[in-house]
């Protein structure tokens, strides 16, 4: 893990605000309701489902999962004041099948072969150690289990000095999406699918750019106008670096064997 994300802005209590009023109540990644909705469609969740979510930011996910599944959620993000949001929120909107709590992935005390599903939206991005993370997910994950990742990854081509320093400066930590399949495979996991979904990023990114336009300027109901010309600037650069074939987001899923 990046260690600097305890100091970084991204996740500040104004930052946290903007992404929310973009991606909707709950969400700190692309497409907010919308992507979790479609992706949990396809992911055969079940009453009593035993679910790890990754890098859980306020709960949003998890939420949706066991209010509408039924399944078991636990939360794990490394940031305190997200966990607390997210604790507090479960509890203020009445949901019992879900618990946060706060620690690196690579660290924290869970058991082995606890899960039936580790799902991540948006957020291995800021761990640098692969190998070691997918060998966690491995051992947390019960024989049978599966994981689904969202994540952002990079083009195979050359990048641009404007697109590496946002990627240093964000701390994060990309490679293209055939390499994540391969880091992924490595740790034992099969039938390890990589999907290349940055059309749909796109459409979410140009969707997100019109909401941030269309809130009152204000920072009660909606954005200030500072805030307001910080994302689009910020999501238009990165339709820019997609369009490009810089910039990719992905779908990777893969089984424990049985
Ligand atoms: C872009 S946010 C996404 C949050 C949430 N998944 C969502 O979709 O709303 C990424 C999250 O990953 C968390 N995170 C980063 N590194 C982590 C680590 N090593 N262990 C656990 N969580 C981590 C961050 O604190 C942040 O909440």
């Amino acid at each position: 893990m990046s260690a600097s994300i305890h100091e970084s802005p991204q996740y500040s209590e104004r930052s946290v605000r903007r992404y929310e009023r973009i991606f909707g109540e709950d969400f700190l990644s692309t497409g907010g309701p919308e992507t979790t909705h479609d992706i949990c469609a396809g992911l055969n969740l079940q009453p009593g489902t035993r679910v790890l979510d990754v890098g859980s930011g306020i709960g949003g996910s998890a939420f949706y999962m066991s209010r509408e599944f039924g399944c078991v959620v636990t939360g794990v993000d490394v940031l305190a004041p997200l966990v607390e949001i997210a604790n507090n929120r479960a509890a203020s909107k009445g949901i019992a099948g879900v618990r946060f709590l706060q620690g690196d992935i690579l660290e924290t005390d869970m058991p082995e072969c606890g899960f039936d599903l580790v799902y991540s939206r948006d957020a291995m991005l800021h761990i640098e150690d692969k190998e070691r993370l997918f060998n966690r997910l491995f051992s947390l994950l019960a024989p049978g289990g599966r994981i689904f990742i969202s994540d952002y990854a990079t083009g195979t081509g050359l990048l641009s000095t404007e697109f590496t320093d946002y990627i240093r400066d964000t701390g994060y930590f990309l490679r293209p999406i055939e390499t994540y399949v391969s880091e992924i495979a490595a740790a034992g996991f099969v039938d390890v699918k990589g999907e290349d979904k940055t059309n749909l990023f796109v459409d979410i990114l140009k969707r997100e750019i019109e909401r941030a336009e269309s809130l009152p300027p204000n920072a009660e109901e909606g954005l200030s106008p500072e805030d307001c010309d910080y994302l689009v600037s910020r999501w238009t650069k990165k339709i820019g670096w997609c369009n490009s074939e810089q910039m990719k987001w992905g779908y990777f899923q893969a089984r424990k064997p049985a």
